[in-house]
């Protein structure tokens, strides 16, 4: 576990940019390690803007936090420009020859690790198309410079940390190439990837051209082929990111923005937001982390996950009722379900008429400007394939499809219709890169990974700072918890007092402690200070910039 402020000296900023809405005392970041701090700060000390210094963080992590950080994964950015907000939406998509039952024996049972381990379990890649799109709008410096710090990091190799080596220590990939490129990887020793710089490379000199087409296209289709897997180059070609609209709600005064579908993040932390002010006569005097106030937001929980499994899924496939699930009347009808005294019967919440590996980085630059981006490989380490010649692990981003109608996934979620498998579609997520602003002036940007948890974990992050007035750093830190529908009325805690415990099993529940509950990266925003937090939990990095 790491975790420092810096604060680097001021460095004058020669090229101005367009005047935007505020101009801040300093740059900040927080970040999932040290390396993407250090490059956040590079870039942004060169000049570049909250785009730059993401688009090179991404690029970074690819590198040195290959649990989840990649070029061969996808993910989500919400960002705040010139005074206003987008969302950029760079999710996997299913391979042209997916089918729905591809992870179903002939009996229709779902074979186990089919859609996690080897080279079937891997959704065509957006990554790099994403930071392309982004940085093509609004990138400041060139895109080759953006690149700089993480072909230096694979060329020169970095000192691995030893959080990374006991994660590669622990992973099991059997039957895949992970062990070949990773197997040597040492706490405290300089770990090079060179093939891994030479895709950056290709990268850096034609763009996403140079890793949907030509060598590094060519080096994934071979790949597939050795393994059986199922990307094509037609599917590389022809992957687009999307713009879209975030889902915004008005909460107390703010604004919140988070991601939209294809991810379930936005819809349900609007959902949890809004069922918590209409249920603030109930959460009166229910102090934090409080049998009552765990209990409450458990009853909202249990709520937005059945919606979840029902109705969320890729708006360019199926009809995604956002508003409706979002609006205030529904909320306030799905709050009045809740009982202050005791457990709703899980088998009862009916949609009303859905290992810590994924990573998250905020930044925020002079000129107020700001990103919020969530990016993985879903579990750590992906399917475990690295691409031969290419040096960059894939995803197995497909289990995040519902293979099976109600067979939950890894993380112990179920779908249905919404979120079945086709060709072409992006499997639905719970990643939730999210913005508060107040008087169309930044106030927080905040994400983390942790699966379905992270919904859940940027909910009580937002609440800590804006209802419970913590400070930042207090509000990441703070223990969180955990009530996914299903298991029925299980509640997954870090570490609750004893009297809660006692009460809430009392009430029926069942507390299962199961380690660290996300890795927050946030920025509070002040008055014209950027304040970063990055979680105690993870081996991040907070770094002000001067
Ligand atoms: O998109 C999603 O929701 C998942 N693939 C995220 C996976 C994740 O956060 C893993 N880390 N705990």
């Amino acid at each position: 576990m790491r975790r420092c402020l810096l604060t680097l000296a001021l460095i004058a900023v020669s090229c101005a940019s367009p005047a935007p809405s505020r101009v801040l005392s300093a740059a900040a970041v927080a970040a999932p390690d040290e390396f993407a701090a250090q490059t956040a700060a590079e870039i942004l000390r060169a000049g570049g803007n909250a785009v730059d210094a993401a688009v090179a963080m991404q690029f970074s992590l690819a590198v040195t936090f290959p649990e989840a950080g990649n070029i061969g994964g996808g993910g989500f950015m919400l960002l705040w420009m010139d005074g206003q907000l987008h969302f950029l939406d760079y999710r996997e998509t299913a391979p042209g020859k997916a089918h729905r039952d591809m992870y179903l024996d002939a009996n229709g049972n779902v074979i186990p690790k089919k859609s996690l381990i080897g080279h079937l379990a891997a959704g065509v890649p957006g990554t790099v198309r994403g930071m392309w799109e982004a940085h093509r709008r609004f990138g400041r410096l060139p895109w080759d410079r953006v690149l700089e710090p993480s072909i230096r990091l694979a060329e020169d190799g970095f000192t691995v940390p030893d959080g990374l080596a006991k994660a590669v220590a622990a992973a099991k990939f059997d039957g895949t190439n992970f062990a070949e490129y990773f197997g040597t990887m040492q706490a405290g020793q300089r770990f090079r990837q060179p093939e891994l710089a030479q895709t950056l490379r290709r990268i850096a000199a034609e763009g996403a051209k140079g890793f949907y087409e030509g060598r590094t296209a060519e080096l994934i289709v071979q790949e597939m082929r050795r393994g059986g897997g199922l990307i094509s180059a037609d599917d590389l070609r022809s992957y687009q990111a999307k713009w879209r609209e975030p889902v915004v709600i008005k909460w107390r005064g703010y604004t919140v923005a988070a991601a939209p579908p294809p991810s379930s993040g936005g819809v349900a932390l609007a959902q949890l937001l809004k069922m918590k002010s209409a249920l603030d006569a109930a959460f009166r005097g229910a102090a934090h982390n409080s049998w009552k106030y765990m209990h409450l937001i458990a009853e909202m929980e249990k709520r937005v996950f059945a919606d979840r499994a029902h109705y969320l899924g890729d708006p360019d496939f199926v009809r995604v009722p956002v508003g409706w699930l979002t609006s205030d009347e529904y909320c306030r009808r799905r709050a009045e379900e809740v009982s202050v005294e005791s457990i709703s019967k899980s088998e009862e919440i009916r949609p009303g008429k859905e290992s810590e590996q994924t990573t998250h980085f905020s930044v925020v630059d002079r000129w107020g400007n700001a990103v919020s981006n969530t990016t993985t490989l879903n579990t750590g380490f992906g399917c475990g394939v690295v691409v031969r010649g290419a040096g960059f692990l894939l995803n197995n981003e497909m289990d995040d499809f519902s293979a099976k109608p109600g067979v939950p996934n890894v993380f112990g979620v179920v779908g249905a219709e919404a979120n079945a498998i086709h060709p072409g579609k992006r499997m639905l997520s719970s990643m939730t890169p999210a913005m508060v602003l107040r008087d169309g002036r930044l106030e927080l940007v905040v994400g983390t990974p942790g699966g379905p948890t992270i919904f859940t974990s940027v909910f009580q992050v937002i609440v800590n700072v804006f209802d419970f007035g913590m400070d930042v750093e207090s509000a990441v830190a703070a223990e969180r918890f955990h009530h996914q529908l299903l298991p029925k009325d299980e509640i997954r805690i870090e570490k609750v007092s004893g009297e809660t415990e006692v009460h809430l099993r009392e009430m029926g529940y069942r507390l299962v402690a199961r380690g660290k509950i996300g890795d927050v990266q946030a920025v509070r925003v002040l008055g014209s200070m950027p304040q970063p937090a990055s979680d105690p939990r993870g081996r991040g990095m907070a770094v002000v910039i001067r």
